[in-house]
Order: C-alpha cells, then sequence, then structure tokens
C-alpha cells in the first residue's frame, strides 16, 4: 500500500481544509469527487463572473485543486496512474462544463438587467425641443435695420442712462421745455437721466465722427408716463442722421418716403405736417398711409387712413456747432421713429403692455 502527501490545500476558503492529507490511492478519488463537489455547489450559487473566474482559477488554475491532484500522479503506481488521470480529466471536464453553464446564464443576466435599464422603446415619438424665437420688437428691429443699412445707413448705439447734457442741452432744449420736467423724465441725479429718447445718440455721434454722417439708432427710452394699453414708461425708438454738404429738405422728404414704403409696403404714401421739435428746424411729422387699409380708413388708423409714424426736421445750426461741424458747410436732416407702436400695428397687437409682460403664450404667436 502505497502513502504519499497532498500538500497543504490552498481550497481552503472553498473545503474548508486546513490541514495536511495523508491519503491512500483511493483516496485521491475520493479527493477528487470532493473537490468536483464543492466545485458544482459554489459554482451554482456564484453571482457574478468575477467571482466565476475565481472560482475557475482556484479549481482548474495552474496552481489549482483539480491541477495539484493531477501533479501528485507522478508518485502513483503505474497501474493507478490512468484510473486517477481519467478520473482527474473527467472532473476537470464537469468542472469547465458548468462554469461555462453558469457563465452563460450570468451573461444573459446581465443583458437582460442591462436592456431593462436602458428601456429604450423605438416606437415612442421624440421628445420635442422647442426653439425660442425672437420677441416681436426686435424682429421689428431687425427689419427697420435692414432697411437702413440697405440704404447706405450705419447702427450707431448710445447708452441708456445718459447726461442731462446729450438728453437736452446740447440738443436745444430750452430750460423751461415741459419734457425736462421731473414728472415726466427719470432723473438719476442733476446731470443724469433714462433717456427718453435716442436723439442723444445724434450728439454722441456728431461729437465722435465727421461729417459726413448716416447712421441709424435703434433703442429704449424712459418716460414718466402711467402704464396703459398705449402708453409705457419704456419704449422704443429708431433715431436717423445724416450729415453732408447739401443735405436739403428733399433729401430728408424722399429719403424717408423710400423707408417708409420699403417698411411698409411699395404703394405706401407719406404726409409731411409742420410740428416743431428743439433740435430740428423746420421740423415735420409723418404720417404714412394706412398699411391695412390702404387709406380708406379701418379700425388701425382710427379710420383716417394715416398712421402718424415719426418726427424729423433739418438739423439745427445751433445743435451742429454745438458739436463742432460747421454750419455753414454742412447740413443734414434726423428723424426719431417710435419703434413699439409700428410693432403693434404690423402684428395687429391692441395693447402696448403684453409686449413687455413677457407671457411665454403670447411671445410664442410671433
Ligand atoms: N426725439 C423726438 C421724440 O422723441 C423724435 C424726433 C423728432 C427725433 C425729430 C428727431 C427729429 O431726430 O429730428 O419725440
Amino acid at each position: 500500500m502505497t502513502i504519499w502527501v497532498v500538500t497543504r490545500s490552498n481550497l481552503r476558503p472553498f473545503l474548508g481544509w486546513g490541514f495536511f492529507y495523508l491519503r491512500k490511492e483511493n483516496d485521491l478519488e475520493k479527493l477528487l469527487d470532493k473537490i468536483l463537489d464543492n466545485a458544482i455547489k459554489i459554482t451554482e450559487t456564484c453571482t457574478s463572473l468575477e467571482d466565476l473566474e475565481k472560482i475557475r482559477v482556484k479549481f482548474l488554475g495552474r496552481k489549482g485543486d483539480v491541477t495539484k491532484v493531477l501533479k501528485e500522479m507522478g508518485s502513483l503506481p503505474v497501474e493507478l496512474k490512468p484510473i486517477i488521470g481519467k478520473k482527474a480529466n473527467i472532473v476537470r471536464n464537469k468542472i469547465e462544463n458548468s462554469i461555462k453553464e453558469i457563465e452563460k446564464k450570468l451573461e444573459a443576466k446581465l443583458l437582460e438587467k442591462k436592456l431593462e435599464s436602458e428601456d429604450i422603446d423605438v416606437t415612442i415619438p421624440g421628445v420635442k425641443i422647442e426653439r425660442g424665437h425672437q420677441h416681436p420688437i426686435s424682429k421689428m428691429i431687425d427689419e427697420l435695420n435692414r432697411v437702413f443699412i440697405g440704404m447706405g445707413f450705419m447702427i450707431a448705439e448710445g447708452p441708456e442712462i445718459e447726461t442731462v447734457y446729450n438728453n437736452f442741452d446740447a440738443l436745444n432744449s430750452p430750460e423751461n421745455h415741459p419734457s425736462r420736467s421731473k414728472s415726466d423724465t427719470f432723473y438719476i441725479n442733476d446731470n443724469l437721466l433714462l433717456r427718453t429718447q435716442t436723439s442723444p445718440v445724434q450728439i454722441r455721434t456728431m461729437k465722435e465722427q465727421d461729417a459726413p454722417i448716416k447712421i441709424v439708432s435703434p433703442g429704449r427710452c424712459f418716460r414718466f408716463d402711467e402704464l396703459d394699453a398705449t402708453h409705457s414708461p419704456m419704449f422704443h425708438q429708431i433715431e436717423g442722421l445724416v450729415i453732408d454738404e447739401n443735405i436739403t429738405m428733399a433729401d430728408l422728404k424722399g429719403t424717408l418716403d423710400l423707408v417708409a414704403k420699403r417698411v411698409f409696403g411699395e404703394n405706401t404714401k407719406t404726409k409731411f405736417r409742420p410740428h416743431d421739435f428743439p433740435f430740428t428746424e423746420p421740423s415735420a411729422e409723418v404720417d404714412v398711409t394706412c398699411f391695412k387699409c390702404g387709406g380708406k380708413g379701418c379700425k388701425f388708423c382710427s379710420g383716417n387712413g394715416w398712421i402718424e409714424i415719426l418726427g424729423c426736421g433739418m438739423v439745427h445750426p445751433k445743435v451742429l456747432e454745438e458739436c463742432g461741424i460747421d454750419s455753414e458747410k454742412y447740413s443734414g436732416f434726423a428723424f426719431g421713429m417710435g419703434i413699439d407702436r409700428i410693432a403693434m400695428l404690423k402684428y395687429e397687437i391692441d395693447d402696448i403692455r403684453v409686449l413687455f409682460e413677457n407671457d411665454i403664450r403670447f411671445l410664442k404667436q410671433f
């Protein structure tokens, strides 16, 4: 009877063996059976691919339990070698198969879990991403800018907080002009205010640039007005200024008539009514034929066929001189158009307040 030693087992975590085995040859067979038994049990309760790999290494790896038994075979009697060898191979195959089977199951489970978590149903209609769009006033400003740029104007900018000097004094507004009063203008202090008109951009431009000048300047203005359907303490204007040699009232009329046609339609007619502004002489207000009814009279033009759109005039020589422009050599015209009213007429909005309340349900319509 041969006795041999199986080295200290590293199967301890799985099998609970922690000592040296002294075995007879048929003990090796029993040992293989036990290894198989345990390997199958452990494999079947395994829940992750990582653990399964550990099990494979533990039983079938180079230093694994089955390999160890095979190594011991060298010292077996010749007649026992094929028996134990065969048995070891069977055990190895069974363990391998069991591991493969569990591996497949675990992989299938993983895939199932992944699919469940991704939960993609390609038949569900997509979520529509809403695109924002321009505010009707911004649209109107862009439209006006395009018309003026097409006629050779440059776009100028000025601040909403202005000096009293730029907003009134340099524009030849007399000290006692009603627009200067505290009940009409938002003063910040004695020298600063929220601009009441875009006209101060004229002053800034003339002080910064030499003639010839041809600019428009759209922007926000502020007046101490009660908020109602037609008045807002914040509103928009677009200012225009053209300075060159030999500029006459004919240039003013021709230019504004063309602007009116470009903005309101080719059949639009203009009417120049005498008016009074401190910074222009002569001054006028311009009406256009109603672009809804063509001049017949409708609710948009209050039945009279004409709509007032702007104030204008020949730049007062005092204003030119104040800005360092030689009024003997140069002359020019200027105009200021209310943007909100034009947008309201164009988009058929009958209350100025809705333009600035920013109710998305309203704005969506434009
Ligand atoms: N600033 C004037 C207003 O707010 C409009 C205006 C009139 C502008 C005549 C001008 C102009 O440039 O020449 O009522």
